[in-house]
């Protein structure tokens, strides 16, 4: 066999041993209903939290981006891709989340990728010092890769049990006396294959008594979490007392692409000199830096939107439950609807899709062996009649499976 052979065959194995992800394509706008093979389905697995992915004004609002401000920036920020329009979505980004700046990033991967490494690899004249970074055993991917850019001799990378905050605050007493350069303590503002919160009050607290650096992942919570849409910190009473927060213009904020990290001024600062990804990477393009001004501006205007989301989720919340189904998760728009075994979850994500309802299952290794489920995720843009028929459907094929009892 030649290697190219053997890399193919290689690959198909690991494939063929570890198979959960499954794509499952539509022909229409993201949207509360999308159309399937010809066919409508409600749509209740994306993260368009404000239905903002195909709102008239954020559209609009690309469109006039791509007039007035081309199409592309062909070049990193600090070369020649920075227009006055990406410092004004810099600045809307820090006031809404309560920060004094924030940095632009091609998404939030990116931004998490480069806040931990650019943070603790640069030492001048701390060569001997460690770092310490306390991480949330649930914390998404991206935070995960940005600590593995870390150089382990010099970052120490200690992990809690999901939102233990017993465990965590025993690990900084434990540390209180080390001589550590940066104590930094990372989680998820919202975990998102649980739909739960980080307690991030107690966070602050905690973070100030020992004093470390409270960096929250806030991507799915803006635009959705906290009456104004500002986030856990919004949601939490902590409104600018997070040191850092990370977020996405992916998922609520009109649904494209694009990330973000908000906090001090200085650290912003440093992060433009600093941050690899920032530094060697694309701008990103004026149609979607004026779409996400645009959708700041209509979160900012128009409450309804934001109370829209907190509505749907509490019916269809109170529904899923009075059918019988077992969910998680306190009153977030993702809603796990818990199922045990995975052939369960598959099965009943197929039958739903042919009862006209859009909605993935995740399951070993991305949840524990024994938990898998259905993860819905409620929008804005969902009316009460598509929620409605959502739940007839959950209904119907959940006693067809014998997951609730007819
Ligand atoms: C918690 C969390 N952080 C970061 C990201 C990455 O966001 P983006 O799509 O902007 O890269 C995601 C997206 O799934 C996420 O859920």
């Amino acid at each position: 066999m030649n290697y190219r052979d053997l890399f193919v065959k290689e690959l198909q194995r690991i494939h063929d041993a570890n198979t959960y992800k499954y794509e499952t394509p539509f022909t229409s706008p993201q949207d509360g209903v999308v159309i399937v093979k010809g066919k409508k389905v409600v749509m209740m697995a994306s993260n368009n939290y404000l239905g903002m992915s195909n709102h008239p004004v954020v559209k609009k609002a690309a469109i006039e981006g791509i007039k007035e401000f081309g199409y592309g920036m062909a070049s990193v920020r600090f070369l020649c891709g920075t227009q006055a329009i990406h410092l004004e979505l810099e600045k809307k980004i820090a006031k809404f989340v309560g920060t004094e700046d924030a940095i632009l990033f091609s998404s939030a991967f990116a931004a998490n990728n480069a806040f931990f490494p650019s943070l603790f690899n640069e030492r001048l004249g701390y060569e001997n010092y460690h770092d310490v970074i306390y991480t949330d055993g649930l914390n998404h991917a991206s935070i995960i890769d940005g600590m593995r850019l870390c150089k382990s001799e010099t970052t120490d990378k200690k992990i809690y049990k999901n939102n233990d905050i017993a465990q965590l605050e025993q690990m900084l007493d434990a540390d209180k006396n080390a001589d550590y350069r940066f104590r930094i303590i990372a989680t998820d503002g919202v975990f998102s294959m649980e739909g739960s919160y980080a307690h991030i009050a107690e966070l602050v607290d905690i973070a100030k008594k020992y004093n470390a650096i409270l960096f929250v992942d806030d991507c799915h919570a803006i635009g959705v979490v906290g009456k104004s849409g500002r986030g856990t910190p919004d949601k939490f009473n902590v409104l600018g007392k997070v040191d850092v927060l990370s977020g996405t213009l992916g998922k609520a904020i009109g649904g494209a692409l694009g990330g973000y990290i908000a906090g001090e001024k200085k650290m912003v600062e440093y992060l433009r000199q600093k941050s690899r990804p920032y530094t060697f990477s694309n701008s990103l393009p004026p149609s979607i830096v004026m779409a996400s001004i645009a959708a700041f501006d209509l979160l900012t205007k128009d409450k309804s939107i934001v109370k829209r989301l907190h509505d749907n989720t509490a019916y269809f919340r109170k529904e899923i439950v009075s059918l019988g189904f077992t969910i998680i998760g306190g009153d977030h728009p993702i809603v796990p609807v818990m199922l045990g075994e995975a052939s369960v979850a598959q099965e009943m994500s197929k039958a739903l899709l042919k009862a006209g309802v859009y909605v993935k299952g995740l399951w070993f290794p991305v949840v524990p062996k024994g938990e898998a489920r259905l993860r819905v995720q409620i929008s804005a843009s969902l009316t009460k009649k598509n929620i409605d028929h959502a739940l007839n459907a959950f209904e119907a094929v959940g006693k067809k499976l014998k997951v609730i009892s007819t």
